[in-house]
């Protein structure tokens, strides 16, 4: 069974998913830098660094949300990044920020389901995602499609929340996680589920070794992990 947002209602884990980011949109950055301390920022300036070297110039920002990462892929210098999103709630907000920073000639939000891309294969020198792939309904064929639309040689960034391993950090987290985040995350977002959903999604999602596993069967090579911040979060890259 997969972790949905909304346990009591009807709808596939991509309808209950979209619906709950279309709820959470207007807080969703407050919240996550206030919950993360901010760390967030730092994870996904750490991940865009990682692509420097290849200076791809199309680049396919997956669950592109309020725009965050695909922003901060403009430090590349790309000629093109589109996002994709299956949330119009999120990718409003992410339209307005890009607006302001004068960058929609560069980055253009779009409706799009990772696991259905409407994108011709071999096309975008990298693809991004930033704490998406977790939502994703069917995980090996939403990172089977990122493969497909990449070009050969071209790399893949992924970050995403992992589990702690050690002591005593892996239960101060858990405890942070479990009662503090929800709690907050309700009170702010008026959304009940969301930020239980949070804690559960991490949880029940393959980490390290097992998403590296599950990363190599969608086709990509040369595939590492890199755990941060004590394992909160870890960037996977992998290339085709
Ligand atoms: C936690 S947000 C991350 C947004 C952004 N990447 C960031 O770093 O802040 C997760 C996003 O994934 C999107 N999403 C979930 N499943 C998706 C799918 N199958 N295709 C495209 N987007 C998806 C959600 O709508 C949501 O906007």
């Amino acid at each position: 069974m997969s972790v949905v947002p909304y346990k009591d209602k009807e709808g596939s884990k991509r309808e209950q998913v979209a619906e709950m980011f279309d709820n959470i949109s207007p807080k969703y950055d407050l919240l996550n830098h206030l919950l993360s301390g901010g760390v967030d920022i730092y994870w996904r300036k750490r991940a865009i660094k990682l692509l420097r070297k290849q200076q791809p110039k199309k680049i396919l920002d997956i669950a592109s949300g309020t725009g965050d990462f695909a922003i901060e892929a403009l430090s590349l210098k790309p000629e093109k990044i589109i996002g994709v999103d299956i949330s119009e709630g999120m990718l409003a907000v992410g339209r307005e920020k890009i607006k302001k920073l004068g960058k929609q000639d560069i980055i253009t939000l779009q409706t799009g389901d990772s696991e259905n891309l409407s994108f011709e294969s071999n096309y975008f020198d990298a693809v991004i995602v930033s704490f998406g792939v977790r939502n994703f309904q069917n995980l090996l064929a939403g990172l089977t499609e990122m493969n497909r639309v990449m070009k050969p040689q071209g790399n893949c960034v992924v970050v995403e929340f992992s589990k702690p391993r050690s002591f005593p950090f892996k239960q101060l987290y858990n405890f942070y996680f479990k009662y503090i985040l929800p709690l907050i995350g309700k009170t702010v977002s008026k959304d009940s589920s969301a930020y239980t959903y949070l804690p559960e999604s991490v949880q029940a999602f393959p980490d390290r070794e097992a998403f590296l596993d599950i990363f190599k069967k969608a086709g990509f090579i040369n595939t590492k992990c890199i755990p941060l911040t004590f394992g909160i979060c870890t960037i996977y890259i992998g290339q085709k």
